[in-house]
């Protein structure tokens, strides 16, 4: 009878593991699955509307789902990901309605598969120095081709920065980019809050990722020079009306810090 069960097993494995959960977010779950063809993709499943019910207690869903329970940020998340193609930012290969055997429907995301962990719960000092100063480099690469396409990412924290089983970088969670023009013509957003809010995150980011290399003292010093090259003249820049387009206003920015992080590891 054991005999039986384990050949049972054995024979089932594969549809078993074929989707394993290898995230959940507040949106929700991230499965990593091997097509027919071998290849492996990540599939994220965002909550639907009973399920958001359930565990926020949101009531008014009209501006999170089409009528036909497709999820808008999904749809959002696809969209933008047609306009962006950088090897540092998630690819998104194809966007789904799955309707359950009770009826309930959830819009899936098929995307790249990063194996890997985040920024989040990577060790400090587990990178090499040349690696973690490539990823930082990677990173401000990656934000400086968003705005050539017109994309701010809204949500920079380093639980939406993965690093790949050869420690490089990439971005995912790819609703979070955000159309430059919407996000600064609303006449009730403060442009200057947006600045600095942005530039707060990228620097957080930045050090979170210099952190990964055990940094010596030389480093650290680098580290605080940094600090002081961006924020100093971004003071300036956050004083006066912000007359300069904001895509090249964040451009140079970035450039500053690029150039400083360049000459961390020389
Ligand atoms: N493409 C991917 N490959 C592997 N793991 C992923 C991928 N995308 C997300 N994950 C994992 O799932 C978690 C939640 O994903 P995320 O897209 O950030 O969800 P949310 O939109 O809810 O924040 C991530 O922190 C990460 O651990
Ligand atoms: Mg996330």
């Amino acid at each position: 009878m054991k005999k039986i069960f384990s050949l049972l097993l054995i024979l089932f494995q594969p549809l078993l593991s074929s989707f394993t959960l290898v995230g959940e977010g507040v949106r929700g779950k991230v499965f990593q699955h091997t097509q027919e063809d071998g290849k492996t993709i990540a599939i994220k499943t965002y909550h639907n509307k009973q399920e958001l019910e359930e565990k926020y207690g949101v009531e008014d869903l009209s501006n999170v789902f089409a009528e036909d329970g497709t999820s808008f940020k999904a749809v959002h998340a696809y969209n933008v990901s047609q306009q962006l193609d950088h090897p540092a930012i998630l690819k998104i290969y194809a966007i789904k309605n799955k309707i359950e055997a009770n009826g309930q429907v959830h819009t899936c995301l098929e995307m790249e598969y990063v194996e890997g962990k985040t920024l989040l719960i990577t060790e400090p000092a587990s990178q090499s120095l040349d690696q973690a100063v490539k990823n930082a480099l990677t990173l401000i690469n990656a934000l400086q081709y968003g705005f050539t396409q017109n994309l701010i990412y809204i949500d920079l924290w380093p639980g939406n920065i993965m690093f790949d089983q050869e420690d490089a970088l990439k971005l995912i969670d790819i609703e979070d980019f955000f159309s430059l023009d919407l996000f600064l013509d609303d006449p009730q957003a403060n442009r200057q809050n947006i600045h600095r809010e942005f530039l707060q995150r990228v620097i957080k980011a930045l050090v979170k990722i210099l952190a990964c290399a055990p940094l010596s003292e030389e480093n650290i010093h680098a580290l605080g020079e940094l600090l002081v090259a961006v924020l100093v003249p971004y003071g300036d820049k956050i004083d006066q009306p912000v007359t300069s387009d904001s895509a090249a206003l964040f451009m140079t920015l970035l450039d500053d810090l690029h150039e400083v992080i360049s000459g961390l590891n020389r």
